[in-house]
């Protein structure tokens, strides 16, 4: 038998729920606001890795707005993208999705051309070098109001090749979808594609409003959609693709611990999950961490991984053609775990 985590390793996987600046290791944290001579609100590495303790997610997005306030350089987004990538990499994922937050920069009067050159550059070469794809989200805040993200959908505009879609992200509760109505619809007719993170601390009534006011194609977490058994029958029937992010939920008190995660419950109600890291220098581990951590804690089989990262793939925003690739790759690497298995492939 072929261990849990070597299993998880050893499958190719895309990622479709990763905000960029929650990659910010603490060590990079200080490497950066050194050569910025800018002081973290944490005197060590240790002292500010031990702050990751949340009760809920807004304890954890002010911490990690603070440590993103280091970033100042397209040199440091570069750093940032690429120190993701080369992890990505390691953990096998062959595509990523990426999301980044322009308001957390341009609020502190960094110009939206150096977060996105930086980022891109170190995109590019993750293609180059690591064989590793991507697409860049450009997430709204939604604590800020739409004018706002008005603005920044407008600043985006010059790199509309760069940026395929929009997404929404930020503190849930009190900030439902419709709010955010007019720029997704702007962003829409612009050609992005619109995902939005809902029901993670939100309602199932914001899942709902996702889908039906701002025409999301994709929910980023979606628990509690669990919550309303008509919403279930629809994103099953419609093909809905939920990110879920077991050890972020974890981590943000989403749930009470992995044994109870509902991520074996949404495949057994026939939904469309993949699973994925969300902030992972934060929550405690990268990609497959998430995948060995909720299979243990689960019970999951081989073939419900498998299932998952197949998911991954097919619930990206890759064409049919990459996407078929990308399946071809997985079944292969089935194929020599499952030799190795019956001792054929020593
Ligand atoms: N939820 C909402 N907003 C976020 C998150 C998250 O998990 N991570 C970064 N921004
Ligand atoms: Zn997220």
């Amino acid at each position: 038998m072929t261990d849990l985590a070597g299993f998880v390793a050893k499958l190719p996987k895309a990622e479709l729920h990763l905000h960029i600046e929650g990659t910010l290791e603490p060590e990079l944290a200080f490497a950066i606001a050194e050569r910025n001579g800018l002081a973290l609100p944490y005197p060590s590495v240790d002292e500010l890795r031990a702050a990751y303790r949340f009760s809920n997610l807004q304890e954890f997005l002010d911490v990690y707005y603070a440590c993103a306030g280091v970033l100042i350089e397209s040199r440091d987004f570069y750093d940032l993208t690429w120190a993701y990538l080369e992890r990505a990499h390691a953990d096998n994922v062959r595509h990523a999705e990426i999301f980044f937050d322009a308001q957390t920069h341009t609020a502190r009067g960094i110009e939206f051309a150096a977060v996105i050159e930086g980022i891109c550059g170190a995109l590019d070469d993750g293609r180059d070098k690591l064989g590793l794809t991507s697409r860049l989200i450009l997430c709204f805040l939604r604590h800020l109001d739409e004018a706002d993200a008005l603005e920044t959908l407008a600043a985006a505009m010059p790199y509309r090749d760069r940026i395929v879609g929009v997404g929404l992200d930020s503190g849930e509760r009190g900030n439902p979808p419709r709010k955010f109505e007019k720029v997704f619809r702007r962003a829409r007719e612009a050609g992005f594609v619109p995902v939005a993170h809902a029901g993670e601390e939100g309602p199932a009534a914001y899942v709902r409003e996702a889908l039906d006011v701002l025409d999301v194609v994709r929910i980023d977490h979606g628990n509690n959609a669990l919550d309303d058994p008509d919403l279930v029958t629809e994103l099953a029937r419609r093909g809905i693709p939920l990110t879920v992010c077991p050890l972020s939920n974890l981590k943000l008190c989403v749930v009470e611990d992995l044994a109870s995660h509902p991520l074996k419950r949404m495949l057994e109600l026939g939904l469309f999950v993949t699973v994925n890291s969300d902030d992972p220098a934060y929550f405690g581990g990268y990609v497959n961490d998430n995948y060995v951590a909720v299979a243990e804690a689960l019970g999951l089989g081989e073939g419900d991984i498998v299932k998952l990262a197949r998911n991954s793939f097919d619930a990206s925003l890759l064409d049919e053609v990459d996407k078929a690739r990308l399946f071809g790759e997985l079944a292969v690497a089935v194929t020599s775990l499952e030799r190795s298995d019956d001792g054929s492939n020593p």
